[in-house]
């Protein structure tokens, strides 16, 4: 991978992982993803923004050799999970005289996961400044997006903010930067839900804070870079709000047809209402489509025959996951059949205690779902629209 000048003395060095296809060994990656790392040489020091994934570790080395670069002063390290500095060994190997500039919590974190030496850090607090010699680095503690000592990097003169995981995409493309908005903003979104969701609250009062910076770029370490900050701010700034739409998602499975037409009978139920519905079979589907889906919606569905005693196991870890991503989605029901009993509803219930949902009327149905069962998801239907229409949902 060659690196890119962006502006005269900053240049990317990072790496595209366009095979990769899951991440944490949790999340799907259809597209890829890349880790950006960042030189910026001032007239007086060097400095490295993060550092890429061990697996890439050589390819970072050999854009720095490439550009002649014999002196690194600063490696800052933003977050310290290991796809952004797990090439750090290599790279103080590299450079004996460089000094990793982070907070203290990431410091901890570093030397746990990576057993770094405490005597290679320069340690730094909420808003202090680096000097670069005719460049200024600008630290900002933002804990919570992802990990609790995240950081982010603010390149005062150049008006260019390096927020490592904020504002990213998991997208392996060649692009330097975003050239379609329209395509970036589902990858956006998607890695909102799967990595940013859980922490919204703490998001909102961050996207302010960069709102109020002048800002000519932003430069996240996974996907492009934003030329147009604004789009990206405004995108955020929705996500994060309180607001929701008039969409239910359906998260479901079904083992012999009954739940099947369960589903397809409240879809149809919801479509003739004017709601927008998200069915989503379980078996099948991409899960991070499934958690794009939960970033706006006002309900969640979620269908499942029982299986034993309970809910389908599919169904436990697609509910387990929703409930940890801590979507604000206000509604919720559990509909679905059984053989000859279990407790799906009150398990499924049990498993949605981070989320503060109002639950609506089950329907559960033994075997093949009757008349009385389509009627009772008619009423499921009509319970959802006047929900939604009493909280001004549109
Ligand atoms: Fe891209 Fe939380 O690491």
């Amino acid at each position: 991978m060659v690196s890119r000048e962006i502006i005269q003395g900053i240049h990317w060095v990072g790496a595209i992982d366009f095979d990769r296809r899951i991440f944490d060994e949790l999340i799907p990656l259809p597209d890829g993803t890349s880790y950006n790392s960042y030189l910026i040489q001032g007239s007086e020091k060097t400095a490295l923004i993060d550092t890429v994934d061990p697996t890439k570790e050589y390819e970072l080395i050999s854009n720095l050799v490439k550009l002649n670069v014999d002196r690194i002063d600063y490696v800052v390290v933003n977050h310290a999970e290991q796809d952004h500095s797990g090439s750090l060994p290599m790279i103080l190997e590299f450079f004996p005289d460089a000094l990793v500039v982070t907070n203290e919590k990431c410091k901890d974190l570093l030397i746990a996961h990576l057993h770094l030496t405490a005597n290679r850090f320069r340690v730094i607090r909420d808003k202090e400044t680096l000097s670069l010699g005719d460049r200024t680095l600008e630290f900002f503690l933002t804990p919570w997006t992802h990990w609790p000592e995240t950081q982010i990097t603010y390149l005062r003169e150049d008006r260019i903010l390096f927020p490592c995981d904020l504002f990213g995409s998991h997208t392996g493309k060649s692009d330097l930067y975003v050239t379609d908005e329209a395509e970036i903003y589902p990858s956006a979104k998607r890695y909102y839900a799967e990595i940013m969701m859980p922490f919204r609250n703490s998001i909102k009062g961050y996207v302010e804070m960069v709102k109020a910076l002048p800002l000519a770029m932003i430069a996240p370490s996974h996907g492009p870079i934003y030329r147009r900050p604004q789009f990206i701010l405004d995108a955020y700034a929705d996500w994060v709000s309180d607001a929701v739409k008039n969409e239910v998602v359906i998260a479901y499975v079904s083992m012999h047809g009954s739940t099947q037409k369960m589903v397809e009978h409240l879809t149809d139920a919801l479509i003739a209402r004017g709601v927008t519905v998200k069915p989503f079979n379980l078996t099948r589907t991409d899960i991070g489509e499934l958690a794009k889906s939960l970033v706006d919606s006002a309900t969640v569905v979620i269908a499942t025959p029982t299986v034993l005693f309970g809910p389908h196991p599919q169904v436990v870890y697609a509910t387990y996951l929703a409930n940890l991503l801590k979507p604000k989605v206000r509604f919720a029901s559990v509909i679905g059949s059984f053989g000859w009993g279990g407790k799906t509803v009150e398990t499924i219930v049990k498993m949605l205690d981070h989320v503060k949902v109002e639950i609506l009327e089950p329907v559960m149905v033994k075997g093949l779902p009757d008349e009385a069962t389509f009627q009772a998801l008619n009423r499921l239907a009509d319970d959802i629209l006047k929900k939604h229409r009493e909280s001004n949902i549109v």
